[in-house]
This record gives C-alpha cells, structure tokens and sequence, in this order.
C-alpha cells in the first residue's frame, strides 16, 4: 500500500486514483485482500441485527431504521461492514451530504483541487469519467465486496459517504484520525423537490415514493433515506463547530453564488492551498468551469453510460437543473411553509439556520 501522504509538501502528493480506474485495474490483478476478511460470524450477526431492526417497505426495498437513520437495507450492510473494518489514514478526505445536497458537484471540485498538480486541466480524468467513477462511494463499496479496491487505493483517498457523523466509525471520527470532512447541505426543500425527481424517473419500483406528497410527508417525518435530514445536517454542523480544522460544512446556495472563494476555501482547508502563481495563471477559475454544471452536463461521458456500485444509475441523472429555488415550482407556499417550521424547531439552539420561503 502507498504511504500516507499527511506530512509531504503538496507538490509531492500522487493524485488521486479513480475508482473507476483502480476497480479495471483489480479484475485483471486482484489488490490484497484485507487483512481482517469478514467471517462468517460477522453475517450471521447482522443478518440478525437487521432482522430486529424497525422496518419500512416501499414497492420492493426495504428501508430499516439503525441508529437513529433510516437506510435502504442494501445500504446498511455497508454501514455495518464500514462500522466493523474501515481504516482510515491520517491524509484520508470524506466528503460527506445529505443525497441529492451537491455530492456530485463536491466529488468533482475535491477531485480537481487535489490532482491538479498530476492532471493537467485541459486533459483531465473528469473530462472523460463521470465524478462518481472518480471519487468512490464507501457505502456502495463496502456493500458489495469492493472492500479491498478501496484498503488498496493509494493515498490520497477521497471517498464519499451519506452516513450521519454519529454513525461514522470511531476511528474516523477520532481526534487523532487526521482524515478531513467536507461537508455539502442544501435547502431541504430543493433537496425534497431532487430527491422526488431522482425517486419517479428512476426508482418507479418504490412506488410509494414517487408521489411527491408522500415522499413529502416522509420527508416531514424524518424517514426518508438517510434521513432526518436534520440529524444529518446538525451532526456535521456540530462536528465543524468543534473541529474546524477536521471537518469544513458548506452551504450549496453558497457555493453557486461564489464558487470561485469556495474552492480556494477547500484547497486550503485539505492543505494543498493555491500558490500566488496559480491564481495568476487562472487555476482556481479552469477548476470552477470544469466543474461547472453546464460544463459536465454537456460531457459525452456525462450524457450515456451509467455508474456506481450499489445502485447502477444514468450518468445523465446526476445533472437535473442545478439551480436553488426549485422547490417553488413544485409546492405551495404551505407546504414549503410547513417544512422550514419544522426544520426549525429542529434546528432551535443550534446557530444553524435555513432562510425561510416567506422571506
Ligand atoms: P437538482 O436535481 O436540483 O438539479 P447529488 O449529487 O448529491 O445527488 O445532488 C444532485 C443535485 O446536484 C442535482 O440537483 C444536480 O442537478 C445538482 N448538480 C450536479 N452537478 C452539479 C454541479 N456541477 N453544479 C451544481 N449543481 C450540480
């Protein structure tokens, strides 16, 4: 396994390895195998975990609720397995969201930021890749056997998780774990309005959800996938609170409105600042346009094929509008009205707030 990464100068670092790329690479010469397999009794366990937890079912998957989140069943094998075995290495960088929060647009900034110094620009692996080919998803790996793609990964890894920061492994979460967080939120009400979109084109099997009222009544509820999407937000909200220099929390709207201070905010939180040179020869903004939405919608490679591990999705679907404010041309005042109260109470005491629609 490569070395760790934390301590040499940035322009030493490797890039990043796609995951697309590392996972080819392993059918044709299979990486080391962990050295902690999972045996059997680790199955057993949690298939009789699993068979005790609350359960939801919606058209054909099931959704259990485990530490206070709700998670598709498939899912929550991974989380298991990740709670059980994931060695994280002090230059390890988790890029965190609610789904449906910015993940693809994060996957692709980090990406970027990170390998700029091995990958030029104008002939980069995300101009070819899909952001989810290039930035792997834990879950998804660890819940279908791809375990050893990601121990063998060089450093530095960036890996992306929907798991709230209470169910995170304590190694990860540990003050001296070293590993950064980056943390995307949205406005739940365009994160609702996405999630519905994401739920009636591609997930017609889970009919429930594809009314939006009832995807919106769950939403309310707190039991949506990996939901509640308050538990999410304030956990990583908390997290940066205490450990500003571990875990870094951005605001989606935000980031829309100035991408451009956001990436050098996240170049210099991963300590691979922005030399006075690079800013001069236009960097930051190549890094902002490759990454833009209009740019990666219209790629070839974002436009056919599919990817991920867990579920194979469209590569077209992760770029839908991309805009903030959605949620106004799919519910009334009432209803976006009902959701910040609720959000609110929620949030009360926390410092986070959400801007209400009646603003
Ligand atoms: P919409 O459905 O509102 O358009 P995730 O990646 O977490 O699944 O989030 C998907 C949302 O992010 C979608 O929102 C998608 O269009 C938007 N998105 C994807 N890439 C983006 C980019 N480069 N810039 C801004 N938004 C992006």
């Amino acid at each position: 396994m490569a070395g760790d990464t934390v301590s040499r100068p940035f322009s030493l670092w490797t890039a990043p390895v796609p995951i697309k790329v590392a996972i080819e690479q392993d059918a044709v010469t299979p990486f080391p195998k962990p050295e902690a397999p999972e045996d059997e009794g680790d199955h057993d366990r949690d298939r009789r975990l699993m068979s005790s937890l609350p359960a939801k079912v919606y058209g054909k998957r099931r959704y259990l609720e485990y530490q206070a989140t709700w998670w598709p069943e498939a899912a929550l094998q991974g989380v298991l397995a990740i709670q059980r075995r994931f060695r994280p290495r002090p230059s390890d960088v988790l890029l965190a969201s609610y789904p449906k929060s910015g993940t693809t647009w994060m996957k692709a900034l980090v990406f970027a930021i990170m390998s700029r110094k091995v990958y030029p620009l104008r002939d980069h692996p995300l101009l070819r890749l899909n952001p989810h080919d290039c930035v792997v998803q834990l879950l998804g790996a660890y819940a279908t056997g791809k375990e050893a793609v990601v121990e063998a990964l060089p450093s530095p890894r960036i890996m992306a998780s929907h798991m709230p920061f209470s169910t995170l492994p304590a190694s990860v979460v540990d003050a001296n774990s070293g590993c950064k967080i980056v943390y995307v939120w949205r406005d739940p009400k365009d994160v609702l309005v996405s999630l519905w979109h994401y739920y009636s084109k591609l997930r017609p099997e889970e009919a429930h959800l594809s009314e939006f009222h009832d995807l919106y009544e769950s939403f309310c509820r707190g039991d949506t996938v990996f939901g509640p999407w308050w538990d999410n937000v304030l956990g990583y909200f908390r997290a940066s609170v205490e450990m500003p220099t571990r875990v870094l929390f951005l605001r989606y709207e935000d980031m829309l409105e100035d991408t451009a201070s956001n990436v050098v905010a996240i170049a210099d939180f991963l300590g691979c600042p922005f030399s006075a040179e690079e800013e001069r020869a236009g960097v930051v903004d190549a890094i902002v346009k490759l990454c833009s939405f209009e740019e990666l919608k219209n790629l070839d490679t974002n436009m056919s094929g599919s990817n991920g591990l867990l579920l194979k999705l469209p590569s077209s679907s992760y770029f839908r509008k991309g805009v903030a404010g959605d949620w106004m041309d799919h519910m009334t005042r009432e209803m976006a009205d009902r959701i910040d109260t609720i959000v609110q109470a929620k949030l009360q005491g926390s410092d986070l707030e959400i801007k209400p629609a009646s603003t």
